[in-house]
């Protein structure tokens, strides 16, 4: 679990993030969502301690991160996995060099127990006939993967996806995520990820926070979303006349004005007017 409480952040008279305080929670995929330039990122980096808010709290399981000290810092940071917005793989390594990295920096494992340890993970993100090629020789959606794998390789509490979506088909994207909900759940991470994906919201939001200009406007899950009454977040969610449909669908559904046959026919003659 992560706290975080009142944190401010500005650059020059810019101000980014206005008092925004949030929980986020252990074994769970804990979505951040805005549109380009709500904060996203910056709240992120604040809290893996890239960026120093101006002020406020940031609690990991109990341990105030911002009281602590450089070494403090140091074995919380070895605690933390990342996979950053565009991968941010080294083109001039292989993807099997590109995972061993963290293992290289900060394990005092030997090279066979390396590879080892990169082999289990590059099949747990399904990809194992990679190692030998560079960055520029595979998909999109492989180096997401690889860039999965570097982040969780030191087996980390918490991890940190910042749209690890953009860039990739719908199809593509929704195997990203339920790769990442997965492993949230095999070894009961705390995860945070960073998306303006709407099939993510859906398919894997158990606690989103919806940041608006730098504040947080709503707290909920993917079944609560459907009957949020913020403006801000539902023009943002359901943005097109297909999604807000779907949306109207739902909440009749969930108010079983739709479960017989019957009325569905009816509506569908009306156009799918609903009132
Ligand atoms: N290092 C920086 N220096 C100055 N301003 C910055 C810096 N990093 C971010 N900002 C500003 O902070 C605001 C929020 O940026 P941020 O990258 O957090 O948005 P975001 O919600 O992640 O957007 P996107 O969905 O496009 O990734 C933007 O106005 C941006 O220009
Ligand atoms: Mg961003």
């Amino acid at each position: 679990m992560i706290e975080f409480k009142n944190i401010k952040k500005s650059f020059g008279d810019k101000v980014v993030l206005n008092d925004v305080s949030h929980t986020v929670e252990t074994g769970k995929c804990n979505l951040i969502i805005g549109t380009s330039g709500s904060g996203k990122t910056v709240l992120q980096k604040c809290l893996v301690g890239l960026f120093e808010p101006d002020s406020g709290q940031i609690i990991y399981d109990g341990v105030d991160f911002t009281d602590m000290d450089e070494d403090g810092r140091k074995n919380l940071r070895q605690q933390i996995g990342m996979l950053f917005q565009g991968s941010a793989l080294f083109d001039s390594m292989t993807v099997e060099q590109n995972v061993m990295f963290p293992l290289d920096m900060f394990s005092k494992m030997n090279n066979a127990e390396k590879k080892e340890r990169v082999n289990e993970v590059l099949k747990k993100v399904n990809l194992v006939d990679a190692h030998k090629k560079f960055p520029a020789e595979i998909s999109g959606g492989m180096k997401k993967r690889v860039g999965i794998a570097r982040a969780i390789v030191l087996n980390p509490k918490y991890l940190f996806c910042d749209e690890p979506n953009s860039g990739l088909d719908p199809q593509t994207s929704m195997l990203i995520d339920k790769l990442i909900h997965q492993i949230t759940k095999e070894f009961n991470m705390t995860t945070v990820i960073n998306t303006h994906d709407m099939n993510s919201v859906m398919e894997i939001g158990e606690n989103i926070l919806y940041m608006y200009e730098g504040q947080k406007e709503w707290v909920g899950n993917n079944e609560e979303i459907i009957f949020s009454k913020s403006e801000k977040l539902n023009n943002f969610i359901f943005a097109s006349k297909f999604l807000q449909d779907a949306k109207d669908m739902r909440m009749l559904e969930a108010k079983g004005i739709i479960a017989d046959d019957r009325n569905m026919d009816e509506m569908l003659k009306n156009g799918n007017e609903i009132k």
